[in-house]
């Protein structure tokens, strides 16, 4: 096989994915006693990498890092290898072929990222994929292995059932696609099932490709997670812990004296009844090779080596005085629910701090500070703020890095984009990706604002030029308001890490 038609036809909506950073990435395996190499300097291999919109990305932020990513559809490699051209990124490139027959002469690398790919690929592709990462990932290095769990996949299976039988599969991915939304109407109307239905309600708003891509792709097996360690052991491999956020923690009762390995036995029965427990539906596995040393459980000791970035904001005033449960939400509408006085404090200084990040030592004595600024007593329960920022890290309220760091550029007087943005913004089809490598939810006149910030107009000159531009699509503004809109724009994006220093006179 040369290509993917289907993938060609209608291809994947290439994101940029935050679990897949490097720095994520080693301070997750920290938090499971696991030391993965410097993620400053990674090699990088991507299987499965579409058009390269998590891949290229990260080449960017991490410029010492080596990326290479392997993508069967033609269509998609060669969107990436353009776009990297025009890019001129030297650290990565995009390989068009077949993850099941890579040369072995590939070289090692210390991060290996299947998104995507696991479930949705022949048994003998899923075979070769995890051989891929046991023979080409580095003695420490870690692999990120998505896929979909029977537990929660199960009661999905009789919509899958019902779009392929009702859906012709000689269609082109995009026709096909349009009868699936129709056999989606007549889903609602024959079936009662809520569950169900809510499903149906989200895949009539979801991408082309998703709902394609998920529902009628050839393959999607889900696998237990006991069936997929046993998998990862028959291929020399062993799970370090997951990398997607987590509802609840395994803790192992009476593990004092185990030895790593009696441990892991252990975990691993609790993950697989996990499953079950929660219905879980998507895993994002991260995995070593097994000559590497055992992983344990996370835990919140470990917390004290990382350090913490987060955009999260409230709609209420902050309660710093008590325990009150409040809500803090992500760009993403997550809510996330915080009680410490001390860790809303801590929420509020690292938001203040976005993107960059705070170590441990530093978060707590801002905490502290925000506390001792509003009056409230500036003491801090150092075990009960653990606590606090061990559920809200599992949960992915704030997001662990073994890195800190600040990337805050203003907006400046002639606000430049930086070069990934602006090609980004200026090319159909692709995301723009935030410092955090967050996709931003742009609409065509944030996307035409941020591509014309080349540094060489002022504010006011921007201004002109997009209400000049709106007036010509029939929306008259007053220069005001387009004046305002433009400012609030620009410090979204300044705040997303998407400004640079203009660059020459
Ligand atoms: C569901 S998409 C996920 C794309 C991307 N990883 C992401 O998450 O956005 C699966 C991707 O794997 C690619 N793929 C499938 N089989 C492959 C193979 N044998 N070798 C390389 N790529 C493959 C498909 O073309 C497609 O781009």
């Amino acid at each position: 096989m040369d290509t993917l038609a289907s993938y060609d036809e209608l291809p994947y909506d290439s994101l940029p994915l935050p679990e897949t950073q490097p720095d994520f990435l080693a301070a997750v395996a920290r938090l499971h006693g696991f030391v993965a190499p410097d993620p400053s300097q990674a090699r990088i291999l991507e299987l499965g990498c579409a058009q390269g919109g998590n891949l290229i990305p990260l080449a960017w932020r991490w410029l010492e890092s080596d990326c290479v990513g392997v993508e069967l559809s033609r269509v998609q490699a060669q969107a990436g290898a353009d776009f990297i051209h025009r890019l001129g990124l030297p650290n990565v490139r995009i390989v068009h072929g077949d993850l099941a027959a890579l040369p072995d002469d590939l070289g090692e690398f210390d991060i290996i990222i299947a998104h995507g790919v696991f479930s949705w690929v022949p048994p003998a592709v899923r075979h070769a994929l995890l051989d891929v990462c046991r023979r080409h990932l580095s003695p420490h290095g870690i692999a990120y292995i998505s896929f979909n769990v029977a537990a929660g996949w199960h009661a999905l299976q009789p919509l899958r059932t019902a779009l392929i039988e009702r859906t012709s599969a000689e269609l082109p991915a995009p026709e096909r696609h349009r009868q699936a939304l129709r056999v989606l109407d007549q889903l609602q109307a024959e079936w009662s099932d809520p569950f169900l239905l809510k499903e149906i309600a989200y895949l009539k708003t979801a991408t082309p490709s998703y709902l394609f891509h998920e529902y009628l792709a050839e393959f999607n097996a889900p696998m237990g997670f006991g069936e997929f360690a046993a998998q990862l052991d028959a291929h020399g491999l062993r799970y370090v812990g997951e990398a997607g956020p987590r509802r609840a923690v395994v803790e192992l009762e009476d593990a004092w004296g185990l030895t790593p390995e009696g441990m892991a036995g252990r975990w691993r029965d609790a993950e697989a009844a996990l499953d079950d427990a929660l219905a879980i539906r998507f895993r994002r596995a991260l995995v070593a090779r097994d000559d590497a040393p055992c992983a344990q459980p996370p835990q919140a000791e470990a917390l004290r080596g990382l350090a913490f970035h987060a955009d999260l904001h409230s709609d209420e005033e902050i309660d710093l005085e008590t325990s009150t449960e409040q809500g803090f939400l992500n760009p993403a509408g997550n809510t996330f629910p915080v009680a410490l006085p001390a860790m809303k404090a801590a929420v509020m200084a690292l938001s203040a701090a976005y993107p960059g990040a705070l170590g441990y030592a530093a978060l707590l004595s801002a905490a502290s500070q925000v506390l001792a600024e509003y009056g409230a007593g500036a003491d801090v329960d150092e075990a009960a703020f653990r606590d606090a920022l061990f559920q809200l890290v599992l949960l992915h309220g704030l997001m662990p890095a073994v890195v800190a760091g600040s990337f805050a550029v203003e907006p400046g007087e002639r606000p430049c984009a930086n070069a990934l943005a602006l090609q980004q913004a200026n090319t159909p089809g692709w995301v723009v990706s935030g410092a955090r490598h967050v996709a931003m939810d742009l609409d065509p006149t944030g996307r035409m604002l941020l591509g014309m910030l080349d540094g060489t107009r002022s504010v006011d000159a921007i201004a002109s030029v997009m209400r000049a531009t709106l007036a010509q699509s029939g929306l008259e503004l007053p220069q005001e308001t387009v004046a305002e809109l433009t400012h609030q724009q620009l410090w979204l994006f300044a705040r997303q890490g998407l400004l640079t220093e203009p660059s020459g006179p």
